[in-house]
């Protein structure tokens, strides 16, 4: 039996690592599940899988959800929830399926412990790349790579030598506006950019994949991960989502990955690292594959992904502002307040202005809070966003 904590278990890769669980109840135990403040579906999840702790970030939303919880459950709350829970469980594996920059320290606590790391959060490895693989190497744990882009390149590479890698194929599914004209994109609706033509995802990162920034962030996470440097890395529009990666070697051979756009497969996959199990998820289907198709991208109509391979150039806190910047600018989005194309463009100018070499995990978080206000400051000057019918 594995023991497990699911960090954002009320999100869309929480719910899909519980589906997981569900299936493999004999395999797999939930030990601690954790979220901001959906207290509802908290108290579901507990009722089902009836872990020792449950933790939620949000004080009210606890009290909420304390008298729906079993005798002896121990409810953590508050902003310290999450890393108490990632401190005090007793676990073999953390899925971290938190959205944003929030999640970082959570995974500084799994991996101080030598614990293994599903790692769904991409801002952790985008904002501190290079501590926490160095981390995991220090004290034993894995960081297993639940993003299905970056789960493919960890699969293509088993047994592989690094120096043998002549570059890494990042697959992208070009998103809702793949197809739009170029002039048509600053003025996209929220509910157009939501419409993700093959991932059903949370929302910021479904935003990110219609910017193409989700992209960028993956840029920086497969550079950091594994090492391989920003020039040998490229991005390909595969409007299938079917080849999940793929690395191509010295010898010219390119290994894929493959499988339906179905996250559970690359859950399932860190879950049991490092054997491979029995599930009942779909393999080869000749109507999935049939047609697999690739394209290069439009700078044009992608701005934000040149940010990805600037940031992994410059190092430091890069990683970190260009992630706080976009949290900050798709919330904005998200909530009507400014358009599409600002997203980018204000991104972009507070990389520019506040990225720097520092390095290390405070120097993140320090970047991450200058970042978020710069951007605040920036987009409260631009216009606001024309109310669309
Ligand atoms: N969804 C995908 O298919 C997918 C694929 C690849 C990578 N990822 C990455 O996985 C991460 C999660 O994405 P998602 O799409 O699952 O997001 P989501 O659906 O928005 O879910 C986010 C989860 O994080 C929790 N959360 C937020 N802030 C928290 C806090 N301060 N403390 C504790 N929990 C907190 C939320 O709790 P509440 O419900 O209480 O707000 C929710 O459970 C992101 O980094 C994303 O880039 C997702």
């Amino acid at each position: 039996m594995k023991s497990l904590i699911v960090l954002g278990s009320t999100g869309s890769i929480g719910k899909q690592t519980l589906d997981v669980i569900r299936s493999q109840p004999t395999k797999l135990r939930v030990e601690g599940l954790a979220a901001r403040s959906s207290w509802r579906e908290l108290a579901a999840q507990a009722r089902e899988f009836r872990p020792r702790f449950v933790a939620v970030e949000d004080a009210q939303s606890a009290a909420l959800l304390e008298p729906l919880l079993e005798p002896g459950t121990i409810l953590l709350r508050g902003p310290e929830a999450l890393l108490e829970l990632c401190a005090a469980a007793d676990y073999q594996t953390a899925v971290h399926g938190v959205v944003g920059a929030v999640g970082l320290r959570a995974s500084v606590a799994v991996l101080q412990r030598g614990l293994d790391l599903a790692l769904a959060n991409k801002e952790s490895l985008v904002m501190a790349g290079e501590e926490l693989t160095e981390l995991a190497r220090r004290r034993g744990g894995a960081i297993l790579p639940v993003d299905s882009e970056l789960c493919a390149i960890f699969q293509c590479l088993r047994g592989e030598r690094l120096e043998r890698v002549r570059c890494v194929h990042l697959t992208a599914s070009g998103g809702p506006f793949r197809d739009t004209p170029v002039e048509e994109l600053e003025h996209q609706s929220r509910e157009s950019a939501l419409r993700h033509p093959t991932w059903n995802m949370g929302p910021r990162i479904t935003i990110g994949s219609a910017t193409l920034m989700n992209k960028a962030l993956e840029v920086i996470e497969l550079h950091h991960l594994f090492g391989i440097p920003p020039e040998r890395i490229r991005v390909v529009i595969h409007r299938q989502s079917i080849v999940h990666s793929m690395v191509e070697f010295v010898d010219g051979s390119v290994i894929a990955q493959m499988g339906p756009p179905d996250m559970r497969g690359p859950l399932h996959f860190c879950l049991f690292h490092p054997d491979r199990t029995a599930c009942e998820l779909v393999g080869f289907d000749l109507g999935l594959f049939a047609r697999l198709s690739f394209e290069l991208v439009d700078a044009a109509r992608f701005p934000a992904l040149e940010l990805g391979f600037d940031c992994a150039r410059r190092g430091g806190d890069a990683g970190a502002v260009l992630n706080a910047a976009d949290e900050v600018a798709v919330e904005s989005f998200l909530e009507g307040k400014i358009r599409f194309g600002e997203i980018a463009r204000s991104v972009s100018d507070v990389v520019a202005r506040r990225a720097s070499p520092a390095s290390g995990v405070s120097a993140a978080l320090a970047a991450d809070a200058d970042a978020r206000r710069l951007t605040r400051e920036a987009l409260a000057r631009t216009p606001a966003a024309p109310r669309l019918s």
